[in-house]
C-alpha cells in the first residue's frame, strides 16, 4: 500500500478513535503517529494490565485521551465537537461472540446505540468529516452456502454480537440517507462508510475467547490449549489489513467525499482460508513450541460459523486495495511478536508496521 497517499491525507489531520484503548485501537494509534495526525481517543479503560495500550502507553499518542463510555452520548457529542475531528474511526464495541451470550443486552446497547451515538455527535459538526463506521463479517445471514459474501448480501445474525453489528449497518445507512444524504453534501459535508473485516490476529491481543491470545496464555501457563471449534474454518487476517484498509478508504473519502459512503467488504483471497486447528499449529511451530498439547472441548461450544468468507472485490475495484500478508505470513508475523517479548512492544509493533506498509 502507498503510504505517500495515507500521508498526504492525514498528516496534521485531526482524527478522533473511538476503541482507542483495544487490540485494533492500539495498533491504529501507531500507525497514525506514523502519518502525523493528531489523536483524540474515547474508550473505557483497557480491560487487563497487558493490554497492547498499556504496553504502549497508548496515551502519549493521543492529544487526549478520554476514558469515557460511548453510552454516554452528551460527553460523546461534547468531546467530538470541541475537537472538530476531520475523520471519525468508530471502533468502541463489545467485540466477543461468546460475551454476547452472556450480556446480549449491553451488547446491543454499546455496539448498536453507541454507534447511533456517535453519528449523532457527528451530525452536529459543522465542518467536513469523514466517518469509518467498523462493523464486522458477520453481519452477513450465513447460511454456510460457500460462497464468499458481497455487500449487497442479506444482513443478518445468529448471535447477539452479530445481530448488534447488523443492525449498525442499518441505522448506519439510515443516517446516510436522512442526515448525511449525498443530494445535500455542500450543507451536512459528512461521508459515511461502513467497513466489514473478518477475524484479525496479530501481537498484543489479550482477549479471551480469541484463538491467538488462547494459544500464547496456554504456552505461558503450561496448560493444554482448548479447542471449542477445531474445524471452522476462518479468513484470517493480520491487524494491520483491515486498517491499512480503513485508512486507504478514508483517504479516499477525504478526496472524493461523495464516491464511497457506502460498505466495504476487507477479506482476505477467498481460498486464503485455515481451519482454527491449522492456525494452532502453523502459530505452534513458529512458536518453536510444536509438541504443546492440544485438547478439543466440545463442552464449551456456542454457535460459530463454520464458514464464513468475503467477497473484496469491491474495494479493489474502488479503491485497489488487496490484501497484503496471506494468512500463513499473519500468523508467523503474530508468533514473531509474541516470542520477541524481550524487545518493548511498541518497537515490535513499529517494525512490523514499517514492513507492512514498506516503509
Ligand atoms: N478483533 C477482531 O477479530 C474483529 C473482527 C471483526 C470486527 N471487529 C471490530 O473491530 C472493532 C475493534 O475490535 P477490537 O478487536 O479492537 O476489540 P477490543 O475488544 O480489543 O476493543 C474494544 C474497544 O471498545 C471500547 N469499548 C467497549 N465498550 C465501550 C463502551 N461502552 N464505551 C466506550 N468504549 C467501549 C473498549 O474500551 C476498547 O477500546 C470492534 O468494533 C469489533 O467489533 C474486530
Amino acid at each position: 500500500m502507498d503510504f505517500t497517499i495515507l500521508k498526504e491525507q492525514f498528516e496534521n489531520k485531526k482524527v478522533f478513535v473511538t476503541g482507542h484503548t483495544g487490540f485494533k485501537g492500539s495498533w491504529l494509534l501507531l500507525i497514525l503517529k506514523k502519518l502525523g495526525a493528531q489523536v483524540v481517543g474515547y474508550s473505557l479503560a483497557p480491560e487487563n494490565k497487558e493490554d497492547l495500550f498499556n504496553q504502549i502507553d497508548g496515551a502519549q499518542y493521543c492529544e487526549k485521551s478520554i476514558i469515557a463510555n460511548i453510552l454516554d452520548a452528551e460527553q460523546l457529542k461534547k468531546e467530538i465537537n470541541a475537537f472538530q475531528p476531520d475523520y471519525i474511526f468508530h471502533l468502541a464495541a463489545q467485540a466477543l461472540v461468546r460475551k454476547s451470550y452472556d450480556n446480549p443486552i449491553e451488547t446491543y446497547m454499546v455496539n448498536t446505540i453507541g454507534t447511533a451515538n456517535v453519528l449523532e455527535a457527528m451530525r452536529t459538526l459543522p465542518n467536513a468529516c469523514v466517518g469509518i463506521m467498523v462493523t464486522t463479517d458477520k453481519v452477513y445471514e450465513n447460511p454456510e452456502r460457500g460462497t464468499a459474501f458481497v455487500e449487497s448480501d442479506k444482513l443478518g445474525g445468529y448471535d447477539p454480537y452479530s445481530a448488534s453489528k447488523a443492525t449498525c449497518e442499518i441505522v448506519i445507512d439510515s443516517y446516510r440517507n436522512s442526515f448525511f444524504n449525498l443530494q445535500d453534501f455542500n450543507v451536512h459535508k459528512k461521508s459515511i462508510a461502513s467497513v466489514r473485516a473478518g477475524n484479525v490476529i496479530g501481537g498484543g491481543d489479550f482477549s479471551k475467547d480469541r484463538i491467538i491470545p488462547d494459544i500464547v496464555r496456554s504456552i505461558q501457563n503450561n496448560t493444554a490449549i482448548s479447542l471449542r471449534n477445531p474445524n471452522a474454518t476462518r479468513p484470517w487476517q493480520h491487524v494491520l489489513e483491515p486498517l491499512g484498509a480503513y485508512l486507504l478508504l478514508a483517504a479516499h473519502m477525504r478526496q472524493h467525499p461523495e464516491a464511497y459512503n457506502e460498505a466495504f467488504n476487507f477479506g482476505p483471497a477467498v481460498d486464503d482460508v485455515l481451519t482454527v486447528k491449522e492456525v494452532t499449529e502453523i502459530f505452534l511451530t513458529a512458536f518453536g513450541t510444536q509438541h504443546h498439547e492440544i485438547a478439543i472441548d466440545l463442552s464449551k461450544q456456542v454457535h460459530e460459523a463454520k464458514l464464513l468468507m468475503l467477497n473484496s472485490e469491491k474495494a479493489k475495484l474502488k479503491i485497489s486495495w488487496t490484501p497484503k500478508w496471506k494468512a500463513l505470513d499473519a500468523i508467523q508475523q503474530t508468533a514473531w511478536w509474541y516470542v520477541n517479548d524481550k524487545k518493548a512492544a511498541h518497537l515490535r509493533c513499529a517494525e512490523q508496521i514499517s514492513n507492512y506498509f514498506n516503509l
